[in-house]
Order: structure tokens, then C-alpha cells, then sequence
């Protein structure tokens, strides 16, 4: 095939996408790019085009694509044992609850799967609901929680709630957005206001006894905002006080991806509950919630998860979970991180369109703004453009969509972060020669 025929190709399948999926599945890019296959931090287009991919799938990726382990494990897999469903004991699903009960921290210890973030979330409000007999939960502003009813109430964010329905007993209190302090403070002078925000919320906007608060140790969607650790400790313990559990999101920060463990280790605060997705199976289908023995205890109701425990997502799990460990990935995403983490912050002595870098470890984030940090959404569509062009993936976010997201596998390499910084570098270089303000912004 000639390279023509493979782009009319791709054209094709654009088509098809737009008339026979719904318009909400939104895509990257202009023009979308066709996907073909992937090999560690590479993906490749079906036009034959090479990128080095910095957004994993949106976090999933976290070994790299076509992982050679994983898929051999989950091949294996396959062949003995695709799916009986937990009526029966499947190896793979008891090997892993056991695994994640040793990994994770405290006393976290009590499992169940599903198949993504948004029923990990779900189970852990129900089991927060049954453990403490409250209802009430209390949501960060700016976060997300994935799409089921509940979950899009949970998600502080307009955009991304289905609209059509919300469920009663869910508020929101502030979150840590340092950069855009809702409190209007700047670091030196903050209070942690945002923190203490939970028990105003909590004393004005529920009945006084909740069920749990449920945060993400670093907002994803929500444009890698990155509290300040003493903030999880005070919302915490305002929760317990309160009667409620805490419960740490860990659909994205999960499995070393911030250069620890888990995103909520970083402030020492043990959660009772916990939920995963994501990068755990290297992008093979699965959630997990897991919940300390005192809470999971109350979770007697039958009920059943026709795909959780599927074994072929749970020996692909703990195959990543291998490969981090052995291949000591949560060092390799602290490392990375950080040269990322220096490089963007150059980028930023650079050019004054990027407000704020923020992150840990490997989930690093870039805020784009034009003078006075208004958002400059279309600062960040053209910088994805011209990066995909240079050969380079990035993701966005944030409630102003102004925000990049950067979020390489877990094994990427130093050139690979250098390979990154420098398209980066190039793409802001053009957009600074089209439009010469851009270099004049004021600093505040
Ligand atoms: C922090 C967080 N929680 C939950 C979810 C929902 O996960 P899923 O899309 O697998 O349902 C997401 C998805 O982006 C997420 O980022």
C-alpha cells in the first residue's frame, strides 16, 4: 500500500467514526489520528507516522505499549481460562487481592473488582454508605470521578456531568488550586484555607454526619492540580471527626506513577478506602476497590461484578505489578519525573504563556495563560497541534482546558524525556514567533 492509499484509508475510518459512534466519544487533534500499533513509549499511526507518546493512554500505559511480559502473561492466560465469573475461585483474582493488600498502605487490605475507575469509585461510596450508615459524601470542586450517575455528581466539573441526572446527598468543598487559590492567597500567605473549607462544608452543607470524602491524591481530569500534602492530613481528620472514611482516588496517581507508591503516601495520610483503574493492568480493563477489614465487613449484600475478577485482566495486573516492582519503575518514574519536572520548568523561564508546572513524579502539568493568568485554552490546542507534529503526543485537561497533561509509561527513558522537552521547546518557539505578545506576557 502506498502511503496515499493508507492516509485515504484513515480518512475512511474518520468518517466512519463520526457517523457511527456517538458525538460525545470526542477525539485529539484537527485532523484525528488513526491508530495502529504501539511498542513501548512509541505509538504509530496507520500512516505509517512515528510518535513518541507522553499521555500512555490516558495514564494506563503504565509499562509501555505491547508490553512483552504482559502480553505473554495474558496470552497464557487466555489459553487456560478466559472467564467463569466469581461464582467460581479464580487463582489470578485471590493472587492479586492479595497482592494489593500487601502493597498498599495501612490496613488496607479487602478487595473488589470490577472493570473500571467509575465502578471502583461506586463500590467505595457503597461500602463507606454500609460501613457507616451515613449517606451523606462530600467531593473536591475541579475533580473526577468517572460517568455512572453518582460518579458524574462526585465530578466537580460541569463539563464533564452528564447532565440529564445527579444523585441527592453529594456536595463539594474546595480544593487545593494553589495556582487559581480560591481564597485568593498566595503560598506565603496561605492558611490552608482550602482545607479548612471541609468543615465549613461539612457543618453547612450536609446534616453533620457523612459517609466519606472521597479526593484524588493529584486531580487528573481536573488538570494534575497538586494539593499540598498537609491538606489531605487536615481534610482527613475533619472527615473522621465528622464520622465518615477517607477515600483515596488512586485511579491515575496508583503504582508509582507520582515516584511513590501511591499518590496519597506523599502525606502520610492512611485512607480507609481505596480505588484503582487504570495503569493497573497496563490497559487492560479492571477497577479495584480496597477497604480496610472494619469497612469491607459491612459489604454483605450479595453482588456481582459480571467482568470483575475477569482472569485474563487479572494476570495482566499482576504482571505490571511484576514488571514495576522488578524493574523498579516507581524509582525510574521519581528520576524521570524530575528531569521532566526541570526541563518544563526551564520551558517555563521561557515563555511566559505557561503559568504554572505542577506535579510529582511522572504526572506533570502545564498551565497555559495569556496576561493576568487568564486561561488560554487555544494556547493549549495549538500547542498539541504543533507537538503532534513534531512527532510528539500530550494530553489536556482542566476545568478551563487549559491545562497539559504529561504523562509518559513508567519506564521511559532519559532521551526520551530530553526527545519530549526539545519538541516541546520547538512547538513553543513557533508559537511565539507567530504571535511576538506571547513573549511579553505580565508576570502575574
Ligand atoms: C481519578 C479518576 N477516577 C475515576 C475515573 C473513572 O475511570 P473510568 O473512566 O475507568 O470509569 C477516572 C477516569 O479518568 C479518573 O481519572
Amino acid at each position: 500500500m502506498t502511503d496515499q492509499t493508507v492516509t485515504a484509508a484513515s480518512a475512511d475510518f474518520v468518517a466512519k467514526q463520526r457517523k457511527y459512534l456517538a458525538p460525545g466519544v470526542a477525539t485529539y487533534y484537527d485532523t484525528p489520528i488513526v491508530m495502529s500499533h504501539g511498542a513501548g513509549c512509541y505509538l504509530y499511526a496507520s500512516d505509517g507516522t512515528k510518535y513518541l507518546d507522553f499521555f500512555g493512554g490516558i495514564l494506563t500505559v503504565s509499562v509501555g505499549h505491547a508490553h512483552p511480559r504482559v502480553n505473554r502473561a495474558v496470552i497464557d492466560q487466555i489459553q487456560k481460562l478466559t472467564h467463569v465469573s466469581t461464582l467460581y475461585v479464580t487463582t489470578p483474582m485471590v493472587e492479586l487481592a492479595q497482592r494489593l493488600a500487601e502493597i498498599t498502605p495501612g490496613d488496607l487490605a479487602v478487595s473488589f473488582f470490577t472493570s473500571s475507575g467509575t465502578e471502583a469509585n461506586e463500590t467505595a461510596i457503597a461500602m463507606a454508605r454500609m460501613a457507616t450508615g451515613a449517606y451523606e459524601v462530600v467531593a473536591l470542586r475541579h475533580s473526577y470521578s468517572g460517568r455512572s450517575a453518582l460518579a458524574a455528581t462526585l465530578t466537580g466539573q460541569a463539563g464533564w456531568r452528564l447532565g440529564m441526572h445527579g444523585t441527592p446527598g453529594v456536595v463539594h468543598a474546595m480544593n487545593a488550586y494553589c495556582y487559581r487559590c480560591p481564597f485568593g492567597k498566595t503560598p506565603d500567605r496561605c492558611g490552608l484555607e482550602c482545607a479548612k473549607d471541609m468543615e465549613e462544608t461539612l457543618r453547612t452543607s450536609t446534616s453533620g454526619r457523612v459517609a466519606a470524602v472521597i479526593a484524588e491524591p493529584i486531580q487528573g481530569v481536573g488538570g494534575f492540580i497538586t494539593p499540598p500534602d498537609a491538606y489531605f492530613q487536615e481534610i482527613a481528620e475533619t472527615v473522621r471527626k465528622y464520622g465518615g472514611l477517607f477515600i483515596a482516588d488512586e485511579v491515575q496517581t496508583g503504582f508509582g506513577r507520582t515516584g511513590r507508591a501511591f499518590g496519597i503516601e506523599h502525606s502520610g495520610v492512611q485512607p480507609d478506602l481505596m480505588t484503582f483503574a487504570k495503569g493497573l493492568a497496563n490497559g487492560h480493563p479492571i477497577g479495584a476497590t480496597i477497604a480496610t477489614p472494619a469497612v469491607a465487613a459491612a459489604y454483605t449484600k450479595p453482588t456481582i461484578s459480571t467482568f470483575g475478577g475477569n482472569p485474563v485482566s487479572m494476570r495482566a495486573a499482576l504482571t505490571t505489578l511484576d514488571v514495576i516492582a522488578e524493574e523498579n519503575l516507581t524509582e525510574n518514574a521519581r528520576v524521570q519525573g524530575q528531569r521532566l519536572r526541570e526541563g518544563l520548568e526551564e520551558l517555563q523561564r521561557r515563555y511566559p504563556m505557561i503559568g504554572d508546572v505542577r506535579g510529582k513524579g511522572l504526572m506533570q502539568g502545564m498551565e497555559f495563560v495569556r496576561a493576568d493568568k487568564e486561561p488560554a485554552p487555544d494556547l493549549v490546542a495549538k500547542f498539541a497541534e504543533y507537538t503532534r507534529q513534531n512527532g510528539l503526543l500530550i494530553g489536556k485537561g482542566g476545568l478551563y482546558g487549559n491545562t497539559v497533561r504529561i504523562a509518559p509509561a513508567m519506564n521511559v527513558s532519559a532521551a526520551q524525556v530530553q526527545e519530549a522537552l526539545e519538541q516541546m521547546a520547538e512547538a513553543l518557539a513557533r508559537m511565539t514567533a507567530e504571535e511576538p505578545e506571547l513573549a511579553r506576557l505580565s508576570a502575574d
